[in-house]
């Protein structure tokens, strides 16, 4: 989580099991995943997503993990560009359809499917 004071600004959860997508267990086998990278409206373009992402991977690395990957919506432009800034590239394999969850104000969730690019990123931090 990303917290101003006592509230929360962000959130990303890193997913170190094994891939739900059959695809990405076989061309990224162990490798961990970068999931829900969210910043509230409002509190955005400020680095916070930028930060969310480097702590992430610096918790990676020190786990010893030497490559993260994530996936991000076709239509997803911004963060698209902002993993592209942050070193991630495109994986050499296609789009992905994965299933977007989506929780809802009421307490129940969504599956819809989301066609995705698949970005990776060597963890060199040192
Ligand atoms: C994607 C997302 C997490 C990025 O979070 P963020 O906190 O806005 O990210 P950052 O501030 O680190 O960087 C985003 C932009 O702000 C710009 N920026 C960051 N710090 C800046 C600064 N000090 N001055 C000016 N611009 C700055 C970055 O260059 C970037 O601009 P660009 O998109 O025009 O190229 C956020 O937009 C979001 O929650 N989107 C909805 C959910 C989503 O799409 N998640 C990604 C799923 S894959």
């Amino acid at each position: 989580m990303a917290w101003q004071d006592a509230t929360p600004v962000g959130d990303v959860y890193l997913w170190l099991a094994a891939a739900e997508e059959r695809e990405l267990r076989a061309h990224l086998p162990d490798v961990p995943l970068i999931t829900h990278l969210e910043v509230v409206e409002g509190r955005r373009n400020r680095r916070v997503g930028t930060r969310l992402i480097r702590h992430a991977e610096r918790y990676l690395w020190l786990a010893g993990f030497k490559q993260v990957a994530l996936g991000v919506a076709l239509d997803n432009e911004a963060a698209r560009r902002l993993y592209a800034r942050l070193g991630y590239a495109e994986w050499p394999h296609g789009q992905l359809a994965t299933t977007e969850v989506l929780f809802h104000a009421d307490g129940t969730r969504e599956l819809r499917p989301e066609l995705c690019r698949i970005m990776t990123r060597r963890l060199d931090l040192d």
